[in-house]
């Protein structure tokens, strides 16, 4: 039996799971209410809160698993990338704890734990598949030969997905994070209102600052035209949007399917959350002819859920971390 604790605390969530031999038990996730009005994560908020929640989270994660701290026999903590304030909290948290009780420590990656989350329940894909990771600091598209044989071979060369969809809500007036709030006006608009340019990147890459820069223009002529604009046309700005930037996304899918020859196809990360993409995927299964992967809502955004499972697979191949092992920033695969 291999009992994990996991921990999450790379940005704005405060997450801990705990799982058994594979199989989540629970999965408790604290989010902070406290960056909304500034429109982003304040990084030094984030640490604080971290602070506060992450013996509370731990706890009722303990309690949710029905099992007695003495039961767990490695702790998994996200080494990075993220924020290094926030990171630190849950590093020290994991580092503390794996010597009070004298038990192993495992270092995941954040990317590499979204990815992994398709692990976690059933259907689980088939190696080798396609991943792309959409989230508010990464964009990739990412060739998933086994657990951690993992190749980038696409992603942005300025803002990501996310950052797209939360720097639109900003221009729209709505609070952070603006992706839940664009998704939800899009269900009621016309995605084919407003059209927003594709950008022509070369390869498998991303690039969303254009776009964010011509939703900018267009907005500030419209509301020079009629000051009510946004009031009496939200759900349209908000489809068109969407529609565009889900369309950039699996267009460059399709460019990677055609290149490696795979048809399973997965994806990951806060932005896998969207209804519109998530509708999309399975449109684009039928057209296609591929096995599309879609993770459930609550594994999509940052949980511990992910840090436990890719954990667990460390766990089993005895790759352990050591007492030493500081959190990155930055952290390739
Ligand atoms: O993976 P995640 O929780 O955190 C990072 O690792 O960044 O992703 C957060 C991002 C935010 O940019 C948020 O706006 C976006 O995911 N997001 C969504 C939706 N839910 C979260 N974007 C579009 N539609 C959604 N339903
Ligand atoms: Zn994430």
């Amino acid at each position: 039996m291999a009992t994990i604790l996991a921990i999450e605390s790379s940005c704005d969530e405060t997450s801990a799971a705990i799982c058994i031999d594979g199989i989540m038990r629970s999965n408790i996730i604290a989010t902070q209410a406290v960056h909304q009005k500034y429109g982003g994560v304040v990084p030094e908020l984030a640490s604080r809160a971290h602070q506060q929640n992450i013996i509370p989270v731990v706890q009722e994660a303990v309690a949710a698993a029905k099992i007695n701290k003495k039961d767990i026999d490695a702790v998994a903590f996200t080494r990075g990338p993220g924020l290094l304030g926030s990171l630190l909290v849950g590093t020290s948290f994991a580092k503390a704890f794996a010597l009070a009780n004298d038990i192993h420590l495992v270092e995941v990656n954040h990317m590499q734990a979204h990815v992994l989350a398709h692990f976690i329940d059933d259907p689980k894909p088939a190696f080798p598949f396609l991943c792309l990771t959409v989230s508010g600091g990464h964009t990739q598209i990412v060739l998933v030969r086994d657990f951690f044989n993992m190749e980038i071979v696409g992603e942005t060369n300025d803002d990501a997905a996310g950052e797209a969809f939360d720097k639109t809500a900003k221009i729209l007036g709505l609070p952070y994070p603006g992706g839940p709030l664009i998704d939800k006006y899009a269900r009621e608009g016309n995605p084919l209102a407003f059209p927003f340019p594709e950008p022509q990147i070369p390869g498998l890459d991303f690039s969303f600052s254009g776009l964010k820069t011509s939703i900018l223009y267009f907005v500030r002529d419209r509301l020079k035209a009629d000051p009510d604009f946004l009031k009496n046309n939200m759900n349209d700005v908000c489809a068109s949007v969407q529609y565009r930037i889900i369309t950039i996304l699996i267009n460059k899918l399709r460019k990677a399917a055609k290149q490696y020859g795979i048809n399973d196809i997965a994806i990951a990360g806060g932005v896998s959350a969207n209804s519109g993409l998530r509708a999309m995927m399975q449109e684009a299964a039928e057209k296609y002819n591929w096995s599309v992967f879609i993770p459930a809502f609550q594994y999509c955004t940052d949980n511990a859920a992910m840090i436990a499972i890719a954990g667990y697979y460390k766990y089993m191949n005895k790759d352990f971390a050591s007492q030493d092992i500081a959190p990155l920033a930055r952290m390739n695969f």
